[in-house]
């Protein structure tokens, strides 16, 4: 199998050398679709709701293939106000779940190398980033490279260093206003990050959440923002978390990975380095996961009449998990594992209407 973004080479090699297989700069590209944006994402016209999650589109290249075979909607990968070094190799891994990964982090879970049999991995690349000389203006081409019917979504999270909250808070703001800059079409801010939290993500943090959306709101003017939270347990939790962003924030994506316990069959860490024994699972195994804080951000929506666009992110590997999750209430959707296996993905998304049968 090739994979365009490729889990089996270095982070450093997919950003120096990538997309490869299909989103290769000499792949055959997919006959354009005749037919007219007939959605909207954003107060924008698409054609489709669905794209790429962030993480696998680290550079422009790859942005303008996945544009160009017809996602619509994609995240250019989580930047940071600083250049930050990927984790030690391997970052991916293929895990082996039966069904459901439950919440909550004390899964113990056997990976292996053989990614391509895997329908759910691990992603353990430390959210790494250029310095923003060097992502700026190839964010700008990455912008550029949409289509009519699409949109640039520049992910970004601020770096805590060891500093203090105000600090977090700050960078998250300036990094944000680099990012509106650029000319992306929105922002999301990555809330759900395992390495800036206090103690906790931050968006496990309400209070703390307020006080990031309000400082990036302040600085970015009218460039829609998103925040990508992890999934929330207690809908009290989830009921106030929404009510610290809904005034400043246009959408919410919901969910980034969820933790699990690597081992190798011998049940020794499966990824070298401290602080790497639990790693963030996506795939098949997740999918549960962003279906039902779909589901529950769409009842929050319904009960408290706020207005926010929700994205549903986690296990989307075919067209009928997309509508699933239109179903559920997502009003766009994401994958990141699926679009990296699969990378027609986005045409057999074009091609089912919702409330179809998807076969
Ligand atoms: C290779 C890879 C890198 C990722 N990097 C990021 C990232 O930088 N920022 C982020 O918010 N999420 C990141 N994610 C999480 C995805 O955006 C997504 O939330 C998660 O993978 C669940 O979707 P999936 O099941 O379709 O993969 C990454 C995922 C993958 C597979």
């Amino acid at each position: 199998m090739t994979w365009w973004f490729d889990p089996r080479r270095t982070y450093e090699d997919n950003v120096a050398r990538g997309p490869f297989g299909a989103f290769a700069p000499d792949a055959r590209l997919p006959e354009p679709t005749a037919q007219a944006p007939g959605e909207t994402f954003l107060a924008r016209p698409v054609h489709r709701p669905f794209g790429i999650a962030a993480g696998p589109l680290p550079t422009a290249r790859h942005c303008a293939a996945a544009f160009a075979h017809g996602f619509d909607i994609n995240v250019y990968k989580t930047v940071r106000s600083r250049a930050v070094r990927a984790h030690p190799f391997p970052h991916a891994l293929a895990v082996r779940v039966e069904g459901d990964l439950p919440a909550g982090g004390r899964e113990t879970l056997v990976a292996d190398a053989d990614i391509d049999s895997a329908w759910s991995i691990s992603n353990s690349y430390g959210v790494p980033s250029s310095d923003p000389d060097v992502w700026q203006p190839d964010m700008e081409r990455a912008a550029q490279a949409a289509g009519a019917g699409q949109l640039l979504v520049g992910s970004c999270q601020g770096t805590r260093d060891g500093g203090s909250e105000r600090s977090l808070i700050e960078d998250y703001a300036r990094t944000a206003a680099l990012v509106a800059e650029t000319g992306a079409h929105a922002i999301e801010l990555n809330l759900s990050c395992p390495n800036e939290g206090t103690s906790q993500l931050v968006c496990h943090d309400p209070r703390l959440t307020g006080r990031v959306v309000g400082a990036v709101k302040e600085r970015v003017g009218d460039v829609p923002v998103v925040v990508k939270i992890a999934y929330v347990r207690s809908d009290h939790d989830l009921a106030a978390l929404v009510a610290s962003v809904t005034d400043a924030v246009e959408g919410i994506a919901a969910v980034n990975t969820l933790p699990a316990r690597l081992v190798r069959v011998d049940g020794s860490p499966a990824l070298p380095g401290a602080g790497r024994e639990v790693a963030g699972v996506c795939g098949a195994a997740i999918r549960w996961a962003g279906l039902e804080m779909s589901s529950r951000l769409a009842r929050l929506r319904e009960r408290t009449g706020a207005a926010f666009v929700i994205v549903g992110v986690g296990g989307v590997l075919t067209a009928h998990d997309y509508v699933a999750y239109r179903l559920a209430g997502a009003d766009a959707v994401m994958a990141a594992t699926g679009a990296m296996r699969d990378p027609a993905l986005a045409r057999a998304v074009r091609a089912v209407r919702v409330g179809e049968p998807t076969g």
